[in-house]
């Protein structure tokens, strides 16, 4: 079993690890209809994270708020949902996301066997907090970082040693728990240890690093947190 031992802060990842994305295009259920609703929340997230890469990559940041209503523009063009409050009311619903049901609890139990708890996102400072106090979660998150402290977003290393010099250890101290594995990977790759949520059963990526395990759900964590 890799060893877990020295970590100290159970870090998280925001959308798709402990906030459900898909949340956002549910709460439209009543004006699209479930081939649309699929289709959406797929091509949404997608070119969301395209986005994040492309302007990490061109040097042109722009925050995750912007990103995440650009990608939108994009979906509903490609998607012909020109739909009266659409566009409105998923941007909305994207600051109130549910957490995905077991997160809770996991942070509550963490939290009792003597870990700190952070998360380390994408999303901008407003959105991250609007959410984790939408979920009821703010007494469970010890700290909240958000990409907009350096200005490029994940997987550029400089976001995994934002972690590391914000919680004041070493990256070998970090448990890196992510649903989306080029992030899981890229945390490995910096050194973090890393749970790999795989939630959307994703593949294994050909990409540098190895996560140290691999889980369905967060529920699995606390156990392995504990075991050792
Ligand atoms: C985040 C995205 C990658 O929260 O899910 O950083």
């Amino acid at each position: 079993m890799p060893e877990l031992g020295e970590v100290r802060v159970c870090v998280f990842d925001a959308y798709g690890t402990l906030f459900d994305f898909a949340s956002a295009t549910r709460g439209s259920g009543d004006l699209l209809d479930g081939a649309e609703l699929d289709k959406l929340t797929a091509l949404w997230r997608d070119k969301q994270l395209q986005y994040t890469w492309l302007r990490a990559i061109q040097e042109r940041h722009a925050d995750f708020w912007q990103v995440t209503g650009d990608a939108l523009d994009f979906t509903l063009d490609t998607l012909k949902l020109d739909r009266p409050g659409l566009r409105d009311r998923l941007m909305e619903l994207y600051l109130t996301l549910e957490a995905f049901p077991e997160v809770p609890d996991v942070l509550r139990q963490l939290k009792a066997a003597g870990k700190r708890t952070s998360i380390l996102s994408n999303g901008s400072p407003v959105m991250l907090r609007s959410a984790v106090e939408h979920a009821g979660l703010a007494d469970l998150i010890d700290c909240v970082l958000s990409v907009e402290e350096v200005g490029v977003y994940k997987p550029h290393p400089r976001v995994y040693q934002l972690a590391v010099d914000r919680l004041g250890i070493q990256a070998s101290q970090i448990s890196f728990q992510s649903s989306n594995a080029w992030d899981a990977y890229a945390a490995s790759a910096f050194g973090m240890k890393v749970v790999w949520c795989n939630r959307y059963r994703q593949r294994k990526e050909c990409l540098p690093g190895q996560p140290d395990f691999e889980i369905e759900t967060l529920a699995e964590l606390p156990a392995i947190v504990e075991a050792i």
